[in-house]
This record gives structure tokens, C-alpha cells and sequence, in this order.
């Protein structure tokens, strides 16, 4: 220890590399050194609690915020909606041009850069042993319709930031660090959410899907895909799947969505477990008719069978009497949608979320039974009930929580354990690597609107605390 006080401009990679190989042998030097004992002494606290190798190597992480807020607002500026919104949806223009703008950065950062056929872009700093497993970090780009700046582009912005970090520092890494930017996070065009990564983590049920997959405006996935440049014939989307252990680990940087570390005042949060969420459409069909010819005895109302159901799901998550279980209905539509016509078809989308995947399970159960009892009793034809996605949760790995705990703790910065409930592509690469997630603070925790927030210090933070998480598990 004492022989790391008197180098303090050894590098961080230098001293991480040290401290795994010796730790142990300077433990036991450092008791017989009598120069920490009086130093102790002198000094009043003890010197052991906070070794000099994480201050000197720290004050080396040096993080360029001001350029990284520059980048961000640089980014922002890819939108089809005016600033301070965003809007940035999957293969279109400016999708295309963010992710030309990242791919350009990556580059100037000395990384090498290869996509997937979906679009999943790839960013990777070989390692001194690049033929172990990586270290992976990332997070997404698209942005739905009218939403703020920050959300998911920390991940990726940051992480780039967090390996110019470690290599100012003159870190080297033993595992090589990868950035992965996932296509289509939100399910905005084609409905689904994570798609990137639900099929880097090799889901068959989306391969299949995929096939068919069209948006609103019946442009099929594959086309938009090809439009933007991927998907190139011949098309081969099981070539997006990653192999079981092709990750030594996976951290993804990401703004809370939720008010908790701002108003405890807390610095970093480390999540270390993903809610289960899952998503059901269902169609009623019924007569429709005259709103003023038809006699309330003879109508067999569609919009009346949604609106009943509506409020079951309500009345079935609150049943679970858990406070972790939710459910929302945020699309309800009437056709044909007119004042003076009972309505003759309605759409619901409801979405329900649970730590528990059991309880979330049996609330999505009662929902389909009321479903079914709405129907028969208003005379309506329950015409489609699917479930879109039901996932299971994702638990952060020990070994990364911990990776991540201690890297706070060598930063002093205040840290909490968590659970997110929103979902991220760290719900899938879960299934493919040991994952784990930092979060930090947003403004009033909001986020998928324009108003959504992270200030430049905690971004920071929480740059720091990632490019200290990834050197020490690319160390491992
Ligand atoms: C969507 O496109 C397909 C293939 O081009 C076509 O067969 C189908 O009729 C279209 N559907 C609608 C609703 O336009
Ligand atoms: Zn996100």
C-alpha cells in the first residue's frame, strides 16, 4: 500500500492489475508496516478503510461532462418532433442518422464497430486476452413520440464516455469492453418492445413473428429493415442470436424513470432485480347500431364490454394485495368511433407487471376469465384475447451487484439496492449473461415526455461508477 502512495501517477490499469495479482500479499505487508501504524496514529483515522490506490487511480477517472452534455443535445437534435421532445423511431430517417452519428463516435474512439442484421450496433475495445468472454455495456437510442433526451441514450453516450475514461487513464483491460446500442427498445413501430435484445437472447417466437411483423402503415419489418440498411438478402435473423456465454457480464447505465433516488437524495441506484412484464391485446365485437334507435335492452355494446374490463384489471391487480403488482390500460379504442353509433368493435391493450411472476401470471389469468364473463353477459363476441409477451423477471448477478457496490463505495458516492420496474434490455441479456444495472436520478422521475431530466453531475456519477464497474469485471 505504501508503495502504491508513493506512485501516484501510476495508471488505473496498472493498479488494477496489480492490486488482483498481490492484493493478498500487500494485506499482510500492510499489518507488519509500521509506517501506516504511526500514520494511523498521526492522522486519526484509519488508513486501511480507505486504501490510497482507489484515491490515487480515482482521481484519474477523469469524466469530459461537458463534452458528453454536448453529445447528448447533439443526438436530441436527430428528431422528427421540435426540442426540447424527441421523437426517434426504429428504421426511420433520423434513426438512421443517430445511429450513423454514433457509429461515427465510436470510431473516433478507437473502437471497432460491426451491426447485426437487425441493426444492433456493436462497439468493442480489445482486451489484452480478447479470447475470453467480454464485458458488455449499452443501452438504446429510439425514443417514442414526444419524449425527452435522456432515456436510454445515457447507456449509450455514457458508455462511450466511460471507456475514453478508462483509456485517458491508461487502463488496459484483460477482457475486452463492448458498447451494444439495441435496435428498437421501445415497441413504437411494430409493437414490440426490446426486440434487439429479446433477439440477441435467441427468442424463436420473435423469429417467427418477425416474419410477418408489419406497422401501421403495413410496411413489413423486413422492408423497413432493408430500408435502413439491414436485413440484407439473404436475410438470416437467427445470425443475431447470441451464443450462451458470449458475455462475461453486461451493465447498463439508465436514468431511474421513477422519483426514489432523487427524493432520498441518493446517488447511485443498483438494481438488482427487473420486474416481470407482460402485455395482452383483446378485441370485442358486438352489433353497433343507432345511438337513439336502438333500446338499451336490445344492444350488445363493444365499447361498454372494454370499458367493464378495464376496470377489472384494476380491480385484479389490487386483489394480489401487493403493492409491486400493476396494471394499466393506456389504449382503449372505439369503432367506429362516432357520437351518435354504439360502438361495434373496441381494442384494449393492457399492460401488467409484477415482481413476482407467479402473482403477475395469476392477475393476467383473472383478466382472460373476465374476458370471458364480460363477453357472455353483454351478448359481444370476445373476438381476440393474445397475450404479446408474458416475460419472466430478470435478477442481477452477485457478482456484478457487488462489482458495482464497491465501485461506489471507492467513488464515495451514496448508493442504494433496488428493483426496476420499468423494463429494460437488461431483461434479456439477462438470459445470456450475468447482468446488472445502474441507475441515477431524474428529475421528479420523469421520463418518456420532454420534460425528462438527469443533471450533468449525475450523469457523471454515474459515468464513473460504469467505467469502474467494467474495469474490475474485465479484470476478472
Ligand atoms: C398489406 O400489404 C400486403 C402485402 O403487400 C397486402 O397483401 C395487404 O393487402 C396489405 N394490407 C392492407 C390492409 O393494406
Ligand atoms: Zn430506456
Amino acid at each position: 500500500m505504501r508503495l502504491l502512495r508513493l506512485s501516484p501517477s501510476l495508471p488505473l490499469g496498472f493498479l488494477l492489475l496489480f492490486l488482483s495479482s498481490v492484493s493478498a500479499v500487500l494485506a499482510r505487508a500492510e499489518e507488519e508496516d509500521p509506517t501506516i501504524r504511526t500514520m494511523e496514529e498521526f492522522s486519526g483515522y484509519p488508513l486501511r478503510e480507505s486504501p490510497s490506490w482507489v484515491a490515487d487511480s480515482l482521481s484519474s477517472l477523469s469524466v469530459e461532462s461537458e463534452n458528453l452534455q454536448k453529445q447528448i443535445d447533439e443526438l436530441a437534435s436527430f428528431s422528427d418532433t421540435p426540442a426540447p421532445s424527441v421523437t426517434r423511431v426504429l428504421y426511420t430517417d433520423k434513426d438512421v442518422m443517430a445511429r450513423r452519428y454514433v457509429k461515427n463516435s465510436m470510431g473516433l474512439a478507437g473502437l471497432s464497430v460491426r451491426e447485426d442484421a437487425v441493426g444492433n450496433i456493436f462497439g468493442r475495445w480489445d482486451g489484452l486476452e480478447p479470447e475470453l468472454p467480454a464485458v458488455a455495456t449499452g443501452s438504446h437510442m429510439d425514443a417514442i413520440p414526444y419524449s425527452g433526451k435522456y432515456d436510454g441514450v445515457v447507456g449509450v453516450l455514457g458508455a462511450m464516455e466511460a471507456i475514453k475514461v478508462l483509456r485517458r487513464s491508461g487502463f488496459k483491460p484483460k477482457r475486452s469492453l463492448e458498447i451494444i446500442v439495441f435496435t428498437s427498445e421501445e415497441p413504437t413501430r411494430f409493437g414490440i418492445s426490446c426486440l434487439g435484445s429479446r433477439l440477441m437472447a435467441g427468442s424463436k417466437a420473435l423469429l417467427k413473428e418477425l416474419e410477418t411483423t408489419v406497422d401501421s402503415q403495413n410496411t413489413s419489418f423486413l422492408d423497413a429493415a432493408k430500408y435502413a440498411g439491414y436485413a440484407q438478402d439473404p436475410v438470416d435473423l437467427t445470425s443475431v442470436f447470441l451464443k450462451k456465454g458470449a458475455y462475461a457480464g453486461f451493465v447498463e447505465l439508465h436514468i431511474e424513470q421513477g422519483p426514489i433516488l432523487e427524493e432520498e437524495g441518493v446517488s447511485i441506484g443498483i438494481v438488482t432485480a427487473i420486474a416481470a412484464p407482460a402485455s395482452i391485446k383483446v378485441d370485442f365485437e358486438g352489433s353497433g347500431g343507432h345511438a337513439g334507435a336502438v333500446l338499451m335492452p336490445y344492444r350488445n355494446d363493444a365499447g361498454l364490454a372494454a370499458a367493464e374490463l378495464a376496470l377489472a384489471v384494476e380491480k385484479h391487480v389490487l386483489q394480489s394485495g401487493s403493492i409491486d403488482t400493476v396494471g394499466t390500460v393506456g389504449i382503449l379504442q372505439l369503432h367506429p368511433g362516432a357520437i351518435n353509433s354504439i360502438p361495434s368493435k373496441s381494442h384494449l391493450e393492457i399492460d401488467t407487471r409484477d415482481i413476482d411472476e407467479e402473482r403477475r401470471n395469476v392477475v393476467m389469468e383473472k383478466i382472460h376469465q373476465s374476458a370471458i364473463r364480460i363477453a357472455r353477459d353483454r351478448g359481444v363476441k370476445l373476438a381476440e384475447f393474445k397475450i404479446v409477451n408474458q416475460d419472466p423477471p430478470a435478477l442481477s448477478d452477485e457478482s456484478v451487484i457487488r462489482a458495482m457496490e464497491s465501485a461506489s463505495k471507492d467513488l464515495k458516492l451514496s448508493h442504494k439496492l433496488m428493483i426496476s420496474r420499468a423494463y429494460h434490455d437488461s431483461l434479456f441479456m439477462a438470459r445470456v449473461s450475468p447482468m446488472g444495472m445502474i441507475f441515477i436520478p431524474c428529475y421528479k422521475g420523469y421520463s418518456h415526455k420532454p420534460e425528462e431530466h438527469s443533471s450533468i453531475q449525475d450523469i457523471t456519477n454515474g459515468v464513473k461508477v460504469l467505467a469502474l464497474t467494467l474495469a474490475k469485471l474485465s479484470l476478472k
